[in-house]
């Protein structure tokens, strides 16, 4: 049906991404488009430019090449959203979809929600609904602004469609669709079985550590605190800790003199980012994974690994409700206490993957936005 309003457009939808967990986001709702009849095309912001930050996930995960790419970069907040809102503007003139699609909660999705809707296009966002309670996460600030102008919200639990009821915009505009991020691993169970893992070590034998938000890697004290626990692990639970450095982390440790110690530290392994099937594989292996990527925190408990998590507060609130995520913020005592707590005793079992739509969750996406778009 769609594609017989389509013969006049360019596209029906534009997706914009920028940064890895939208890279990502990309494999299941890029293939759910495709099944649907729906035309798209993939705008890249060029929030991440590395590598290891963008070129490997779209050509491990054979992703739709961007049919634009800003080349905005890094800079502050304001100055890199603005960037990519005057880009967004002349790319989406050109491609003139009927809607734009954002999905999580990166300066990329806000700029690509603020640009399209500034020019009347509607704008759906994946992920929406979710909220940590915490304003000075500008993640936090880019999901509420957002839910406030789209005209489609894709709510990937519970909690997050009821966040759109209480804040009174989710009647019409809400839809309980479950978490595309569970339908990556439902497509990739047998890869992250097959892939070889990016650093040899034995199952379970390890702890898989992520550090790169904002309110931990710019602050001394807070990236003190996790380096402590972390130089603790080893010695005091015989465990190895496999730590992925994110570039931003990277260039802190260096610079508040952290990074000698972990480098020279027995039992840990400072290793380049990884890719995501891999880092799949070693969040699936570890024994718990301690992170503060939201994205990570529920791909372990999807996996079945317990997760001890680097900060004061979730939008995965339910992780925490089941037993299988604690938050420890970046306080050396309370990363280890948690930590051991889940060596000790594993949490209830659950079926996570049902719990997050089943792997069904870009499918009920593509097919609101096919009733959408004959509207
Ligand atoms: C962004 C997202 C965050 C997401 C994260 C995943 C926002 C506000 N934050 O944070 O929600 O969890 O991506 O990684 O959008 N850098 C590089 N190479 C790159 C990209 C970044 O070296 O390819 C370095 C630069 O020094 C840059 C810094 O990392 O200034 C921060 O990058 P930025 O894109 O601003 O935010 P992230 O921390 O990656």
């Amino acid at each position: 049906m769609v594609s017989k309003v389509t013969w006049c457009r360019v596209m029906d939808v534009v997706i914009v991404v920028g940064t890895r967990p939208q890279h990502i986001k990309l494999l299941s709702l890029s293939r759910a488009l495709e099944q649907s009849g729906i035309s798209y095309g993939v705008v890249h912001t060029g929030q991440h430019y590395d590598y290891e930050m963008n070129g490997v996930f779209f050509e491990e995960l054979s992703l739709p090449r961007p049919v634009a790419h800003l080349g905005v970069g890094s800079g502050s907040h304001g100055s890199q959203t603005a960037r990519m809102i005057l880009g967004l503007e002349k790319a989406l003139s050109k491609l003139k979809p009927d809607l734009v699609v954002v999905p999580g909660d990166t300066n990329s999705a806000l700029s690509g929600g603020l640009a399209a809707v500034k020019m009347g296009i509607p704008v759906a966002h994946v992920e929406a609904g979710l909220r940590s309670r915490d304003q000075f996460m500008p993640e936090e600030v880019n999901r509420i602004v957002l839910d406030h102008v789209c005209q489609l919200l894709f709510a990937p639990t519970v909690h997050a469609y009821n966040n759109l009821l209480r804040e009174g915009v989710g009647i019409e505009r809400a839809y309980l669709t479950g978490d595309v991020m569970a339908d990556n691993i439902v497509l990739l169970q047998k890869h992250i079985d097959e892939v070889p893992s990016p650093i040899s070590v034995e199952r379970k034998d390890y702890v898989l550590v992520t550090v790169h938000r904002a309110e931990n890697t710019d602050s001394p004290n807070r990236l003190q605190g996790i380096v402590k626990a972390l130089l603790r692990i080893p010695r005091e639970t015989g465990l190895k800790v496999i730590f992925p450095v994110h570039p931003r982390t990277r260039l802190r440790l260096k610079l508040y003199g952290f990074m000698n110690k972990l480098e020279n530290a027995e039992g840990i392994s400072v290793i380049n980012p990884v890719s995501y099937i891999e880092s799949l594989k070693l969040a699936k292996n570890a024994s718990v994974v301690l992170t503060d990527s939201g994205g990570l925190q529920k791909e372990a408990f999807m996996l079945g690994t317990p997760v001890v998590t680097l900060r004061d507060t979730t939008e995965w609130v339910e992780t925490v409700e089941y037993g299988w995520n604690t938050l420890a913020g970046a306080y050396e005592g309370r990363i280890i206490e948690a930590l051991k707590h889940f060596l000790h005793e594993k949490p209830p079992a659950v079926n996570a993957i049902e719990m997050y739509g089943g792997g069904k969750a870009s499918a009920r996406i593509a097919s609101i936005i096919v009733s959408f778009l004959q509207k």
